[in-house]
């Protein structure tokens, strides 16, 4: 018998901790849960855009290796589907860089911009990947949270979610180089006003600091709502590198096409580590999503997906009004965080091991699947440690999902009237 082999981990993924993806999704699967858990969408893309697919696959030219800045094609839709939103005319060979998700986009920033130690601002709830992309870049992340102003034991609006811009301040060193806005916010469905980006944005100005705003839901924000973009403001495009998603934008997660937008001197030294991780980003599928942007417009997609999405979005609300759970109303994006204080568990409940040194919302999240069927995502995976109390009486219901997945849902969560105090 030969003996196994141990090769010790690098210390940039030794200390990862067991992510909740990992944790829910088996979970859901085994109890055969409505999965309202991750947020990706459980219904097709567009016809035109799948069929774009389809086509793209069948030209040797679309098989090939791209440039690394992304396909001509995509960048010149990407630039003219964007310009106006910018308030300016965009150069698709220098302002625009196509990556392999918004994630490997923002990974890239951070490679191309941190050096050990260099610190990076982030509000908090966050999108969880931001914590290693920081870190395997040897940064180190800091964080300031967003709180809620309103009383979240009634239904509030998401804009009820605030920063404090004097504790926002406070969090900024001389190591801090980066900070990270998220608007349409995940999993909060804040979507940031105007006063609130220019307070951040003059922080920037101030303390010299790279913006990285994570716009991957600016097609998804709901009436009256309308998507602010921090670049258009005074003195802020020359220091903010906007970044999309073609997941979020045309239903398609698994495609791994994002975007970066920004001028030429900032975006290149992402460019030149998105370069030297992935060297390109696949072809045929670039190709599809340049169809997305060129067709959208005459197919009125993106209004009638937004009106899709504020249908799902009442479905699923009308659920935990009819339970007596209060919500935060999202403006953007496809989350409802619940406030689950209401919940009662029973207290002598068989959870797993693994589940007590967690905090409170992963209980109450597990229970949620295995007992009434639906699974929900604890955001406190999206907090650092000591801030992780903000949040451990909500759950994060995501409602990128079928109106018959939803129904089904709503039906199960209809069984919590028993166990609501
Ligand atoms: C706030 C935020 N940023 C970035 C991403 C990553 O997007 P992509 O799938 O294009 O990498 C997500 C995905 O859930 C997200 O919620």
């Amino acid at each position: 018998m030969t003996s196994p082999v141990v090769i010790p981990r690098a210390e940039r993924v030794a200390h990862f901790e067991q992510d909740v993806w990992s944790i829910f999704t088996p979970l859901a699967l085994e109890c055969q849960a409505v999965n309202l858990g991750q947020g990706f969408m459980n219904f097709p893309p567009p016809d035109f855009v799948i069929e774009a697919a389809r086509d793209a696959v069948t030209r040797n030219d679309c098989n090939q290796y791209s440039h690394p800045k992304g396909r001509p094609r995509l960048r010149n839709a990407l630039a003219k589907s964007y310009s106006p939103l910018f308030n300016r005319t965009l150069d698709p060979e220098t302002e625009v860089v196509v990556t392999a998700g918004a994630n490997e986009g923002i990974f890239s920033i951070f490679a191309g911009y941190l050096d050990q130690g260099s610190e990076v601002i982030l509000m908090e709830p966050f999108f969880d990947q931001y914590i290693s992309n920081i870190t395997m870049n040897g940064g180190v992340p800091v964080y300031c949270p967003i709180r809620p102003a309103g009383d979240s034991s009634k239904d509030m609006p998401a804009s009820e979610w605030k920063i404090d811009i004097k504790e926002l301040e406070s969090k900024i060193t001389p190591r801090s180089k980066i900070i990270v806005l998220n608007t349409p916010h995940n999993p909060i469905g804040k979507v940031f006003s105007r006063e609130e980006l220019e307070e951040i944005g003059a922080l920037a100005i101030k303390h010299n600091l790279l913006i990285i705003s994570d716009e991957v839901y600016d097609r998804l924000y709901f009436d009256p709502m309308k998507h602010q973009r921090i670049a258009t403001l005074d003195g802020l495009w020359e220091r903010t590198i906007t970044v999309g998603s073609g997941g979020k934008t045309f239903g398609t997660t698994g495609w791994r096409i994002g975007w970066l937008i920004g001028p030429k001197a900032l975006v290149e030294p992402a460019l030149a580590a998105h370069t030297r991780i992935v060297f390109c980003v696949n072809s045929p599928l670039q190709e599809a999503i340049a169809v997305g942007f060129e067709q959208a417009d005459e197919r009125g997609f993106f209004g009638s997906q937004i009106k899709a999405y504020e249908h799902k979005r009442e479905k699923l609300l009308n659920v935990f009004r009819e339970l007596g759970l209060s919500c935060t109303i999202p403006e953007g994006s496809y989350f409802i965080l619940v406030n689950t204080d209401k919940i009662q568990v029973p207290e002598d409940y068989k959870f797993p091991d693994l589940l007590w040194n967690r905090p409170k919302d992963f209980r109450t999240c597990y229970w949620l699947t295995k007992e009434i069927g639906v699974c929900a995502i604890p955001p406190t995976e999206f907090y650092s440690k000591p801030n992780q109390v903000l949040a451990e009486n909500f759950a994060r219901f995501a409602f990128c999902k079928t109106d018959e997945t939803l129904d089904a849902a709503a039906e199960r969560l209809l069984k919590l009237k028993a166990y609501i105090k």
